[in-house]
């Protein structure tokens, strides 16, 4: 079965892609994979350029650009068309260099062991910055994890198809017009991405430093939030409830709030700093952001001391209570898409649907509007 979150903030769940799934014996792994370049790249601290182009920053950077290395004009041509080295390019890329690029000078004849190229592609992200997301966060992040590996791992929602924002493909097996595909616009600058580049993973990634308490949070709060919110988090006339609902998920009519159902509180870090308050987004400091995080939490009673202070360092020791209920997205595999079925399994109506009655007729929508519209 699955469960899904609010469309609202499912567009920052579709980004966890391939980088979260990234750990440390992913990053290993890859080491030993970059076996198989070594001879021609080099990457981390004082790399140069050899054969080939030294791998540093790679990600977020257009093709054939490297001002001191010569590249082919294949190469130069895919990078000022727009192409950017991201997780999907570079595992095309190395897949099959030549079939992606054609005339490349990379004699490279491919990779093709998807899971060696997860790999190394997560290896070669800790040299690069535009990911801003540094090692650092990377290894104490796992070690902090107090959940079993194998739950968290059976918690991620998409697959490692899924593609990190940074790897904006342009060129696949397209032939691209030398002005760029659209005939529009320009590469984006790094500045640029990194502007957007805001979200924050459930494994951590992205988390800014800083830190803040429950009592700090709840002066920001009822300054900032409590007009729409409530000061319990109960919600003023319709604006969204954020505490309480726990226990209601199998009702009729679930309660679904951060305390009752959302799986991880990098949610709540991403979502307050990027949309709240609601028609002020983006005012409040990474610091506020923690505070309320904090607030939030005590409101649902995730943690129950005032002087309770989250930071960057202790956020991955919290988990959601809900979080053991999201499961990986495995529609694929569900019987009706694996074979093909008819949607309708049972009682299917032959021939052409058609409209036979109306609602309003039927007198399903409330008196005083059927009334005036139905007599
Ligand atoms: C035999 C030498 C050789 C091997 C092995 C090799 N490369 Fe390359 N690579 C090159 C050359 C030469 C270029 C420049 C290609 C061009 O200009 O068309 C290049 C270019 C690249 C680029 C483009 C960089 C940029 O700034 O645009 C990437 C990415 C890359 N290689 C990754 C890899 C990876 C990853 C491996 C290992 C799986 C690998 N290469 C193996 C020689 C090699
Ligand atoms: C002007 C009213 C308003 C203010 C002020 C406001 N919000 Fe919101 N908040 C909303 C609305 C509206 C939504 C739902 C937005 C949507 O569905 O796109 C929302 C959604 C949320 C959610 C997601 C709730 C859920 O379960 O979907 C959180 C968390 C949240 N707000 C936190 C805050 C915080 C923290 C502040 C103060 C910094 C704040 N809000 C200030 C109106 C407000």
């Amino acid at each position: 079965m699955l469960r899904f979150l609010k469309p609202i903030f499912a567009s920052s769940i579709i980004f966890l892609g391939a980088s979260f799934l990234a750990n440390a014996q992913d990053v290993e792994a890859g080491k030993k994979v970059f076996n198989k370049c070594r001879a021609c790249h080099a990457v981390g601290e004082g790399a140069k350029n050899k054969i080939g182009p030294h791998l540093n920053d790679l990600f977020g950077r257009p093709a054939g650009t490297l001002e001191k290395f010569k590249f082919s004009k294949a190469m130069k041509e895919a990078g000022s068309q727009g192409m950017l080295w991201g997780d999907d390019t570079l595992s095309q890329f190395i897949t099959k260099p030549r079939k992606f690029i054609k005339k490349t000078k990379m004699s490279f004849s491919g990779l093709k062991n998807e899971k060696q190229r997860v790999d190394l592609i997560s290896y070669l992200k800790q040299f690069s910055e535009a990911q801003a997301v540094p090692n650092a966060v990377d290894e104490p992040a796992s070690k902090e994890q107090k959940t079993p590996k194998k739950q968290s791992s059976s918690n991620v929602i998409l697959g490692k198809k899924a593609v990190a924002l940074t790897s904006v493909v342009l060129a696949r097996d397209v032939e691209i017009p030398k002005h760029g595909m659209l005939h529009l616009g320009r590469v984006a600058l790094t500045e640029e991405v990194s502007a957007w580049d805001i979200d924050i993973r459930p494994d951590g990634k992205g988390l800014p430093a800083g830190k803040g308490s429950v009592a700090q949070g709840e002066l920001i709060y009822v300054e900032n939030c409590a007009v729409c919110h409530g000061d319990f988090g109960e919600g003023v006339d319709r604006w969204p409830v954020l505490a309480g609902g726990q226990g209601t998920l199998q009702e009729d009519r679930p309660e679904k709030t951060i305390g009752s159902y959302w799986p991880y509180l990098s949610t709540v870090y991403d979502y307050v700093r990027r949309a709240m308050p609601f028609g002020n987004a983006r005012s409040l400091s990474d610091d506020d952001v923690y505070a309320l995080t904090a607030y939030l939490m005590f409101l649902n009673d995730i943690v129950e001391d005032e002087d309770f202070e989250l930071s960057k360092e202790n956020f991955l020791d919290i988990r959601l209570p809900n979080e053991a209920n999201f499961i990986d997205d495995n529609r694929r595999q569900e019987p009706h898409y694996v074979e093909k079925l008819e949607p309708c399994m049972k009682d299917c109506k032959t021939g052409i649907a058609s409209v036979i009655l109306r609602a309003r007729v039927l007198d399903v929508t409330p008196d005083n509007e059927g009334k005036k519209e139905g007599e």
